[in-house]
């Protein structure tokens, strides 16, 4: 079981979400648990506002540290386990899956999603998250990389994936840096494309031949930094 806590000004974001499939069945099996509070409901006085103008000038608005630093800390205050928190910023060390496999070990995560132009920088410095960026690139919050985070962890507890389902062998895993190979169903023809002989021949040992071989070249031509690391 491991527990989140979401922080957000929006948490309506993460209902479809988490109503459907694995992360449905997850919740319902109490594999997960996702909590989610809305920084608002800190806001002693509502006129005040969660963020304010930045000092020194300059475009947006900036999320003040005396709403989110108490936000936070009640949070953690709701249970034993202090839980790690990590906060979302394009600023952050770049999230992946050898993260994501450390991550899931936790019993308690806080994600911390932020909006605007941020955070006040004394949050960091009073609350020390790891703080977290899913890319180089830039999204209007956190909640976009909060759920990426939840979906990339959850799927990494044990039984939470069936069989089918299983994540042993996914691309970027643990010992193993190769993408996945092409795959087909039926029909064997469509459009007058054929499957792979091979792939028909029943032969188990050619057949994972083929699909190693075929992971290292789709390796080399689309992720060459992935064999340098
Ligand atoms: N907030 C805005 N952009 C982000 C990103 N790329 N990763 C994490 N949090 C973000």
């Amino acid at each position: 079981m491991i527990r989140f806590d979401v922080l957000t000004l929006f948490p309506s974001i993460f209902d479809g979400f988490l109503s459907e499939s694995i992360l449905k069945g997850a919740i319902e099996s109490g594999k997960l648990l996702v909590r989610l509070h809305n920084m608002r409901d800190w806001a002693t006085d509502k006129h005040a506002g969660m963020d304010d103008r930045p000092f020194g000038g300059g475009p947006g608005m900036v999320l003040k540290a005396d709403r989110v630093v108490p936000c936070v800390e009640s949070v953690r205050a709701m249970e034993d386990q202090l839980g790690r928190l990590v906060m979302f910023t394009p600023q952050g060390r770049k999230f992946d899956q050898k993260l994501a496999e450390r991550l899931a070990v936790e019993e308690r995560l806080i994600l911390l999603c932020g909006r605007y132009e941020g955070f006040d920088e004394r949050v960091v410095e009073l609350l020390q998250p790891d703080e977290l960026s899913i890319g180089d690139y830039v999204l209007n919050g956190g909640e976009v990389a909060a759920m990426v985070l939840i979906e990339s962890v959850m799927r990494l507890l044990p039984e939470v994936l069936g069989d089918s389902d299983s994540n042993k062998f996914d691309s970027f895993s643990s010992g193993n840096r190769l993408l996945d190979c092409v795959q087909y169903t039926r029909p064997r023809e469509y459009r007058g494309l054929s499957v792979p002989e091979v792939l028909l021949s029943g032969n188990h040992a050619e057949i994972a031949q083929w699909r190693a071989e075929n992971s290292l070249q789709r390796t080399k031509l689309r992720r060459p930094d992935l064999l340098d690391s």
